[in-house]
């Protein structure tokens, strides 16, 4: 098998103020693998995947991305490697309009502006969005903001992906649109990690490595 592309180990981390403390001996996350992420209301699942994709540093041990200790990286590097979709996925959300949202993390990869125009617009078209490019992201349901969150994500073509409990609120089409992407993003060898408390997403992909969370211990 191939070098897992996030490890955490011995990793500990303590939020400044409250008492909650993550504690995660061994994880390994690996390119074109399905991860579930799995555990009752409150017991890290979140805080773990803060720390998988560097948002949040450890207070002890340490975050490698490809093999290399990602504990001094800056998040835009980070997220070269591992994308995040947020729990609330309208707190990734930065430009005025759509289509800017997706040129605006394009650009920040250095592509030229014809390139990340027409990536853009394919992006939004296979996720339904593209009569949308101009609307403001004020003005997007929560799960058009979910589903634009995550073409910003495949903008920056990364080679792992977390999702924080993509299902919330989705009905039926959004649903399938989203599985639909999970498995095209496997077959291209990409690495998933899915959070989520839903039956039908633990029932679709029996496959998946289970990772449990326990009162904020990880059992990978
Ligand atoms: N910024 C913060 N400061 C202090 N404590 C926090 C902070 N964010 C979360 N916590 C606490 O850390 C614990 C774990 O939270 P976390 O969000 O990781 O849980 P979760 O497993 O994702 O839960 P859920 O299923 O509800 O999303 C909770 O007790 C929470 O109250
Ligand atoms: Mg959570």
């Amino acid at each position: 098998m191939s070098a897992p592309v996030i490890v955490l180990q011995n990793a500990v981390y303590k939020y400044p103020k409250g008492s909650f403390s993550l504690n995660c001996p061994a994880l390994q996350l690996f390119a074109g693998e399905l991860a579930l992420i799995l555990g009752p209301n409150g017991s890290g699942k979140t805080t773990l995947s803060k720390l998988a994709c560097g948002i949040y540093k450890p207070d002890s041990g340490q975050l490698l991305l490809n093999g290399e200790s990602a504990n001094g990286f800056s998040l835009g590097k980070i997220g070269k490697t591992v994308g995040y979709l947020f729990q609330e996925p309208g707190r990734q959300l930065f430009a005025t309009n759509c289509l800017e949202e997706l040129t605006f993390v394009g650009e920040i990869k250095g592509a030229n502006k014809e390139q990340t125009a027409a990536r853009a617009e394919d992006i939004l078209k296979r996720f339904g969005l593209f009569e949308l490019r101009e609307r403001s992201i004020y003005r997007l349901s929560r799960g058009e903001k979910q589903r634009l969150a995550l073409c910003g994500i495949l903008m920056q073509n990364p080679l792992y992906i977390i999702l924080d409990e993509p299902t919330t609120g989705l009905d039926k089409q959004a649903r399938q649109v989203l599985y639909n992407t999970i498995d095209e993003l496997l077959s291209q060898g990409v690495g998933l990690a899915v959070i989520s408390h839903d039956h039908e997403v633990i029932d679709r992909y029996t496959q998946a490595k289970i990772i449990k969370v326990a009162n904020g211990e990880v059992l990978a």
